[in-house]
């Protein structure tokens, strides 16, 4: 098996609150970020494809078709957005960078699904010294305490 990877970059602005939670307890638990006003990150998205190469094409997926992809099912949808009023999930749903990468993959599983490859990891940067890691639902049954 051989991984592809697909970078890409958008901007979006948020803020990290839970709705439940009064001003000063979002405050103690997500700092500035919580601030409603909202604040932007240039996000870099890295989406991981595995499979197998087509011994006729020499590669695992056609890579305008990935780009096409993402730009469709990310792109357009996060790009110069303020996520908590405008992107679903978002408006219910803390956008951290965990809670983004979730919801990318969910969006780029939905489209990738061939017998020759499939979805591996959505790796989001939100700044340059943090990323997440998400590898689908599968990777959560490794991890139950
Ligand atoms: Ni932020």
């Amino acid at each position: 098996m051989v991984k592809i990877t697909r970078k890409v970059e958008f901007s979006a602005s948020h803020y990290c609150a839970v709705s439940d939670l009064s001003d000063s307890e979002n405050e103690s638990l997500f700092g500035k970020a919580a601030r409603p006003t909202g604040h932007g990150h240039n996000y870099v998205l890295e989406v991981t494809v595995t499979g197998k190469i087509d011994p006729i094409s020499g590669m695992i997926m056609d890579l305008k078709m990935l780009k096409d992809l993402i730009n469709e099912q990310v792109i357009d949808i996060y790009d110069h957005r303020f996520l908590n009023k405008e992107v679903p999930p978002f408006d219910r749903c803390v956008p951290t960078p965990e809670n983004i990468a979730v919801d990318i993959w969910k969006r780029m599983e939905k489209v990738i699904n061939s017998k020759n490859h499939e979805l591996h990891q959505i790796r989001l940067w939100e700044t340059p010294d943090l990323y997440v890691d998400y590898l689908g639902p599968n990777s959560e049954q490794n991890f139950q305490r």
